[in-house]
């Protein structure tokens, strides 16, 4: 296939394009070059997107499909405007941040209701709690839909994506915790649910989705599994055999300022119950029944720690300190002693 990536200076555009030279297809990247570069046996163009007219000129160069990543509404409206009528398949990397309803466990995409579009004066996410983001996601998968009309497209609406050139503090930061060993503060109970995707997962059902025209929407995401199968299955992955997890009740966590999810003493893939019980617990057989394969963790926790090891300047550095996780567990052992 001749496939242009509107992206692929990062993390899963990256891993698109890299398993698409891999695999031989013909790869163009386009986009500003900004945020990195784009893997050896791919082309890249550099393109600004904030001007309307940039992808005008890929109409004729007979793309067999595109990979769209963007955020910004407009780029999406531009790119469909100069190209959806002459490319063969269509594929848009959305979110599970479209959702309402994330306290549901077992949605899948074809039964969940929808975040409203983004308001006509907003055309990207703002600041740095990303407000409108899922707003804007749920815009361009409506332009989507209308400019591509009945020819092939598919919306993809990915949830955690995990491994290799992860940008977050989120999965890093277990695969640091727990290769560092010793008691682990472990948030929530054992059996919580998490749910994530291999980005080397995602990047081939995208591929296999262009290459076998799949259309329709759909959640990219993999089974969930319970906290105590991550943690454990990160562990065991790494070979770390004397970390040993020590369950701390949520209400003892938010009690002392430990956020939930992502960022400065965070604890990630942690959300409170029942509020976010959705979240992380959606159907994954739609997805793994249109063709998503899912490799075990090890592997995962293997290409993860590998690229943290090889790229250390790479890996955001984010959750709990070591200090301020002893103090915690410190505590937490007082009151249950007491
Ligand atoms: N990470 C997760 O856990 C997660 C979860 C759910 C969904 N998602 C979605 O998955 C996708 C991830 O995409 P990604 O990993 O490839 O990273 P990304 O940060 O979304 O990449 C954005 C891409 O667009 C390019 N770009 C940005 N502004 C541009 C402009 N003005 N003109 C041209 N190109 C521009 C960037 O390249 P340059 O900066 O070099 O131009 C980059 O390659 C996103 O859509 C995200 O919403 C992610």
């Amino acid at each position: 296939m001749r496939i242009l990536i509107l992206g692929g200076t990062r993390f899963l555009g990256r891993a698109v394009a890299r398993l698409a030279v891999a695999q031989g297809h013909d790869v163009t990247c386009a986009a500003r070059g900004v945020s990195g570069v784009v893997p050896t046996g791919a082309r890249f163009v550099p393109v600004d997107r904030d001007d309307p007219e940039a992808l005008v000129p890929f109409a004729s160069a007979g793309f067999d499909a595109v990979v769209d990543v963007t955020r910004q509404v407009s780029h999406a409206r531009h790119a469909l405007a100069a190209l959806a009528d002459h490319v063969g398949h269509w594929s848009f990397v959305s979110t599970i941040s479209v959702y309402a309803d994330n306290t549901t466990p077992g949605q899948t995409a074809a039964d969940a209701p929808l975040l409203s579009p983004a308001p006509p004066d907003v055309d990207a996410p703002v600041g740095p709690d990303h407000r409108w983001y899922g707003e804007c996601k749920v815009s361009i998968e409506r332009l989507v839909r209308e400019l591509r009309g009945a020819r092939p497209s598919f919306i993809c609406r990915a949830g955690l994506i995990v491994g290799a050139e992860d940008p977050s503090d989120r999965f890093p930061y277990w695969v640091r915790r727990l290769a560092r060993g010793g008691e682990v503060l472990a948030p929530g109970r054992p059996t919580d649910r998490v749910q994530f995707v291999d980005v080397a997962d995602l990047a081939d059902w995208l591929l296999h989705a262009a290459d076998s025209r799949l259309a329709g929407t759909y959640d990219g995401i993999g089974p969930a599994m319970s906290r105590a199968d991550l943690l454990t299955g990160v562990a065991a992955g790494l070979g770390a055999t004397d970390a040993r997890l020590t369950w701390i009740d949520q209400d003892f966590l938010s009690a002392h300022d430990v956020r939930e999810w992502s960022g400065e003493r965070a604890l990630p893939l942690w959300v409170r119950l029942p509020e976010w019980a959705g979240l992380m617990d959606r159907d994954a057989r739609p997805a793994l029944d249109a063709g998503l394969t899912v490799r075990q963790l090890s592997d995962t926790v293997r290409a993860t720690a590998s690229w943290m090891t090889a790229r250390p300047d790479d890996v955001r550095q984010g959750g709990l300190d070591p200090a301020d996780e002893a103090a915690l567990l410190k505590e937490w052992q007082a009151v249950r002693n007491a």
